[in-house]
């Protein structure tokens, strides 16, 4: 049986950037909140009619680069978002056409805060069955669109930002491999953390009163998000673990999904590791949903924080609830 490998990973973020003290400028928040609640210090927003396939076909020419592939090797597309350009068709197809790759197949898939790791594990079936040889990964959110920018809407706004990232997997029979992918979710809980419209169980699916009222926009119940969020890391990053009869201490980078820096220390604290093997950097882009995880491992990389060999797990939860983990050797 065929491995996968990531054979090369990239990421774009907008240019322009936005600090909590521009944000204070929009809303009654502080600095002191937002940092001491969300570790985020600040997030990188589009400019007019960037979209998410802008951002997803940058960051795929930085992994294409480093993958040392030609761009028209890669034989399917992959795109996890909640922020896709259009309602319909999904995002995949905009930067299948942007990369100049017409014909090929793709699909976006709708998983939130683990789109990535739910997106990596299916283009891992596809490699380990010989389906595809050279699969493009996107997980890209534009999400500064659809905020509200009120004190009303504080408790989101601040937390989220817009980013891509993408991997290129290729298969493999050497050392780097995806060890095993870990995929749960508790649809109880789709009202905990959504966005309701536009919204095809109502008629009309979007209208001005439903503007009106604000259902556009996400809303959240941080608590028990919290409260979940704290339990399903830790017990995934064991399942993935346990099933590859690994320890802790054969992991070299814990990368969990960007949601929160509380989160992400109190999931080091429960599994009774150090803030240096669980990976961070919430505070420069914030929250970027299914780009997280991508964006986190280049700057991991690139920091020396894990190389080629090392064991990494990554890991997330977000809106469904939707939870994951992915064990691999870099
Ligand atoms: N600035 C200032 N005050 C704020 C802000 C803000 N941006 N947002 C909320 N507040 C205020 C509220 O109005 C409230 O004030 P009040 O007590 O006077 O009414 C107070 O802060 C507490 O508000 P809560 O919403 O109850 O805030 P909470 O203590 O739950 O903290 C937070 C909010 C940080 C989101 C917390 O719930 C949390 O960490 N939740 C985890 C969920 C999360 O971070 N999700 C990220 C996205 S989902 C994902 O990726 C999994």
């Amino acid at each position: 049986m065929l491995s996968t490998k990531i054979a090369g990973i990239g990421y774009y973020v907008p240019e322009k950037v936005i600090t909590n003290f521009d944000l204070m400028e929009m809303m009654d928040t502080s600095n002191e909140w937002i940092i001491e609640r969300t570790g985020i210090e600040e997030r990188h927003y589009v400019s007019e009619g960037e979209g998410t396939s802008d951002l997803g076909a940058a960051a795929a020419r930085k992994a294409i680069e480093m993958a040392g592939i030609a761009t028209e090797e890669i034989d399917f597309i992959i795109c996890a978002t909640i922020s896709s350009d259009y309602f319909f068709p999904g995002s995949a197809f905009q930067i299948q056409d942007k990369l100049g790759l017409n014909g090929i197949g793709a699909f976006d898939i709708r998983v939130a805060c683990s789109g990535f790791i739910y997106g990596l594990s299916i283009a891992d079936q596809f490699i380990k069955t010989g389906q595809y040889k050279n699969i493009l990964l996107v997980g890209g959110e534009v999400q500064s669109n659809a905020m509200n920018f009120s004190t009303e809407g504080r408790d989101m706004s601040v937390l989220f930002g817009d980013g891509a990232g993408a991997v290129i997997l290729q298969p493999c029979a050497g050392e780097s491999k995806i060890f095993s992918s870990h995929l749960h979710a508790d649809g109880k809980y789709s009202q905990a953390l959504w966005a309701e419209v536009p919204a095809c169980n109502l008629k009309p699916h979007i209208s001005h009163e439903l503007l009106d009222q604000g259902r556009q926009y996400p809303h959240m119940n941080g608590r028990e998000v919290f409260r979940h969020a704290i339990v399903r890391f830790p017990q995934v990053i064991n399942e993935a673990l346990d099933a590859n009869n690994l320890t802790k201490a054969d992991i070299s980078l814990i990368i969990p999904h960007q949601a929160n820096l509380r989160i992400t220390q109190a999931v080091a604290k429960r599994l009774d590791l150090t803030m240096d093997v669980v990976y961070s950097n919430i505070h420069k882009y914030g929250n970027t949903t299914a780009a997280s995880i991508p964006i986190a491992m280049c700057e991991a990389l690139a920091e020396g924080k894990f190389k080629r060999g090392d064991n990494l797990i990554l890991a997330s939860f977000g809106a469904g609830f939707s939870w994951g983990a992915i064990a691999l050797r870099y």
